[in-house]
């Protein structure tokens, strides 16, 4: 029964330094020093995110949970036979979805190794008749999957579209519609714009969670490049973009800070109160996402909120081309 799970690797060991060495060559060449939310998600990282997923400030798992439980009948109706699941991750809500589905085969997609195989390990047994066909891959290069059976739904979850700049998630969303066929489907969930407090709190939660996973990327960057980064000169920085309507999260040096990074042969510096961008996670409003869908090529069908109208969640066809 062991060939129900495989987990193919399309990021080989090499490929991802190259990445990360690019990304800090940039990233902390600029003058808003910055990184890509995707090194976030090391073993540790992927686990400090489980963790944030029930703190009592970050609603948005919380209410896309409830909107794909009350949906769930009306999303089976697409008839899938593959589901396809973009950042992943644990899986957890997705099992709401293969509840009704029932799917052939299910198809996570993440750059978190551990993440993957702990979900490949826990949804094989939770449903024996499922193939579980995993793909260690960065969903922002390598879309290259095989045509698994039609019709596929693709599933974007956990509000990660927010995590993309604008021009990222036109590149996106053209990819996904490139995997897709008529008669196939698109599930998006997103996050919606609403008042500031709450918004700032799901990112800055009182017990310091989302504190810590901010600061775990310093830690990946001390693992991988041998960088000597101590995550006590930063504090954590959760801010709201009025114009471009996004959380902003944040490492301020509390002091001046030189690191090195043996394995580039670079050192940088932050000045006190320097900061280093290390994601923005944008909110939407109904009409633009779903503005972005249908230039992308898609159909949306149904647009779902949860009872307090803080998360919504996008369906969409392929239409005949
Ligand atoms: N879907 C889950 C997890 C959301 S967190 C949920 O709703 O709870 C974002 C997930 O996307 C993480 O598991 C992270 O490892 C993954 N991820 C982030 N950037 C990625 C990329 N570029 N390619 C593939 N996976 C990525
Ligand atoms: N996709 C999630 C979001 O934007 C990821 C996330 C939640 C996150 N909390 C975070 C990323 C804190 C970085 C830091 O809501």
């Amino acid at each position: 029964m062991k060939d129900r799970i495989s987990v193919e690797d399309l990021l080989s060991a090499d490929h991802f330094e190259r990445e990360l060495r690019a990304d800090v060559v940039k990233g902390f060449g600029s003058a808003q020093k910055s990184l890509p939310p995707k090194w976030f998600y090391d073993d540790e990282g992927s686990l400090l995110f489980e963790r944030i997923t029930g703190l009592p400030e970050y609603y948005p798992s919380r209410a896309e949970r409830e909107i794909l439980g009350d949906r769930a009948a009306r999303i089976a109706e697409t008839g899938a036979r593959s589901l396809i699941e973009l950042g992943s991750g644990s899986s957890e809500k997705t099992r709401i979805l293969l509840d009704a589905l029932h799917p052939e085969v299910y198809v996570p997609v993440d750059v978190s190794r551990g993440a993957l195989e702990a979900a490949a390990r826990g949804l094989s047994s939770a449903y024996p008749g499922l193939a579980v066909r995993a793909v260690v891959g960065d969903f922002q290069h390598d879309l290259r999957l095989p045509r698994f059976q039609a019709p596929r739904l693709l599933a974007f979850l956990g509000g990660t579209i927010g995590n993309l700049l604008p021009e990222q998630r036109e590149r996106f969303l053209s990819d996904v519609r490139g995997l897709l066929e008529p008669g196939d489907a698109l599930l998006v969930g997103a996050d919606l714009v609403k008042d500031v407090p709450t918004l700032v709190a799901a990112y800055d939660d009182a017990e310091g969670v989302t504190a810590a996973f901010n600061k775990n990327v310093l830690k990946v960057l001390n693992r991988r490049l041998r960088a000597d980064f101590d995550p006590e000169d930063f504090e954590h920085v959760a801010r709201w973009d009025e114009d471009g309507e996004r959380i902003e999260m944040r490492l301020r040096a509390v002091r001046e800070v030189t690191a090195e990074f043996a394995e580039l042969g670079l050192a940088v510096r932050f000045e006190k109160g320097e900061e280093l961008l290390t994601e923005t996670s944008a909110k939407f409003r109904p009409d633009g996402l779903r503005g972005e869908l249908v230039r992308a090529g898609f159909e949306p069908r149904h647009w779902w909120t949860d009872a307090g109208a803080r998360y919504g969640l996008c369906l969409a066809a392929v239409p005949p081309s």
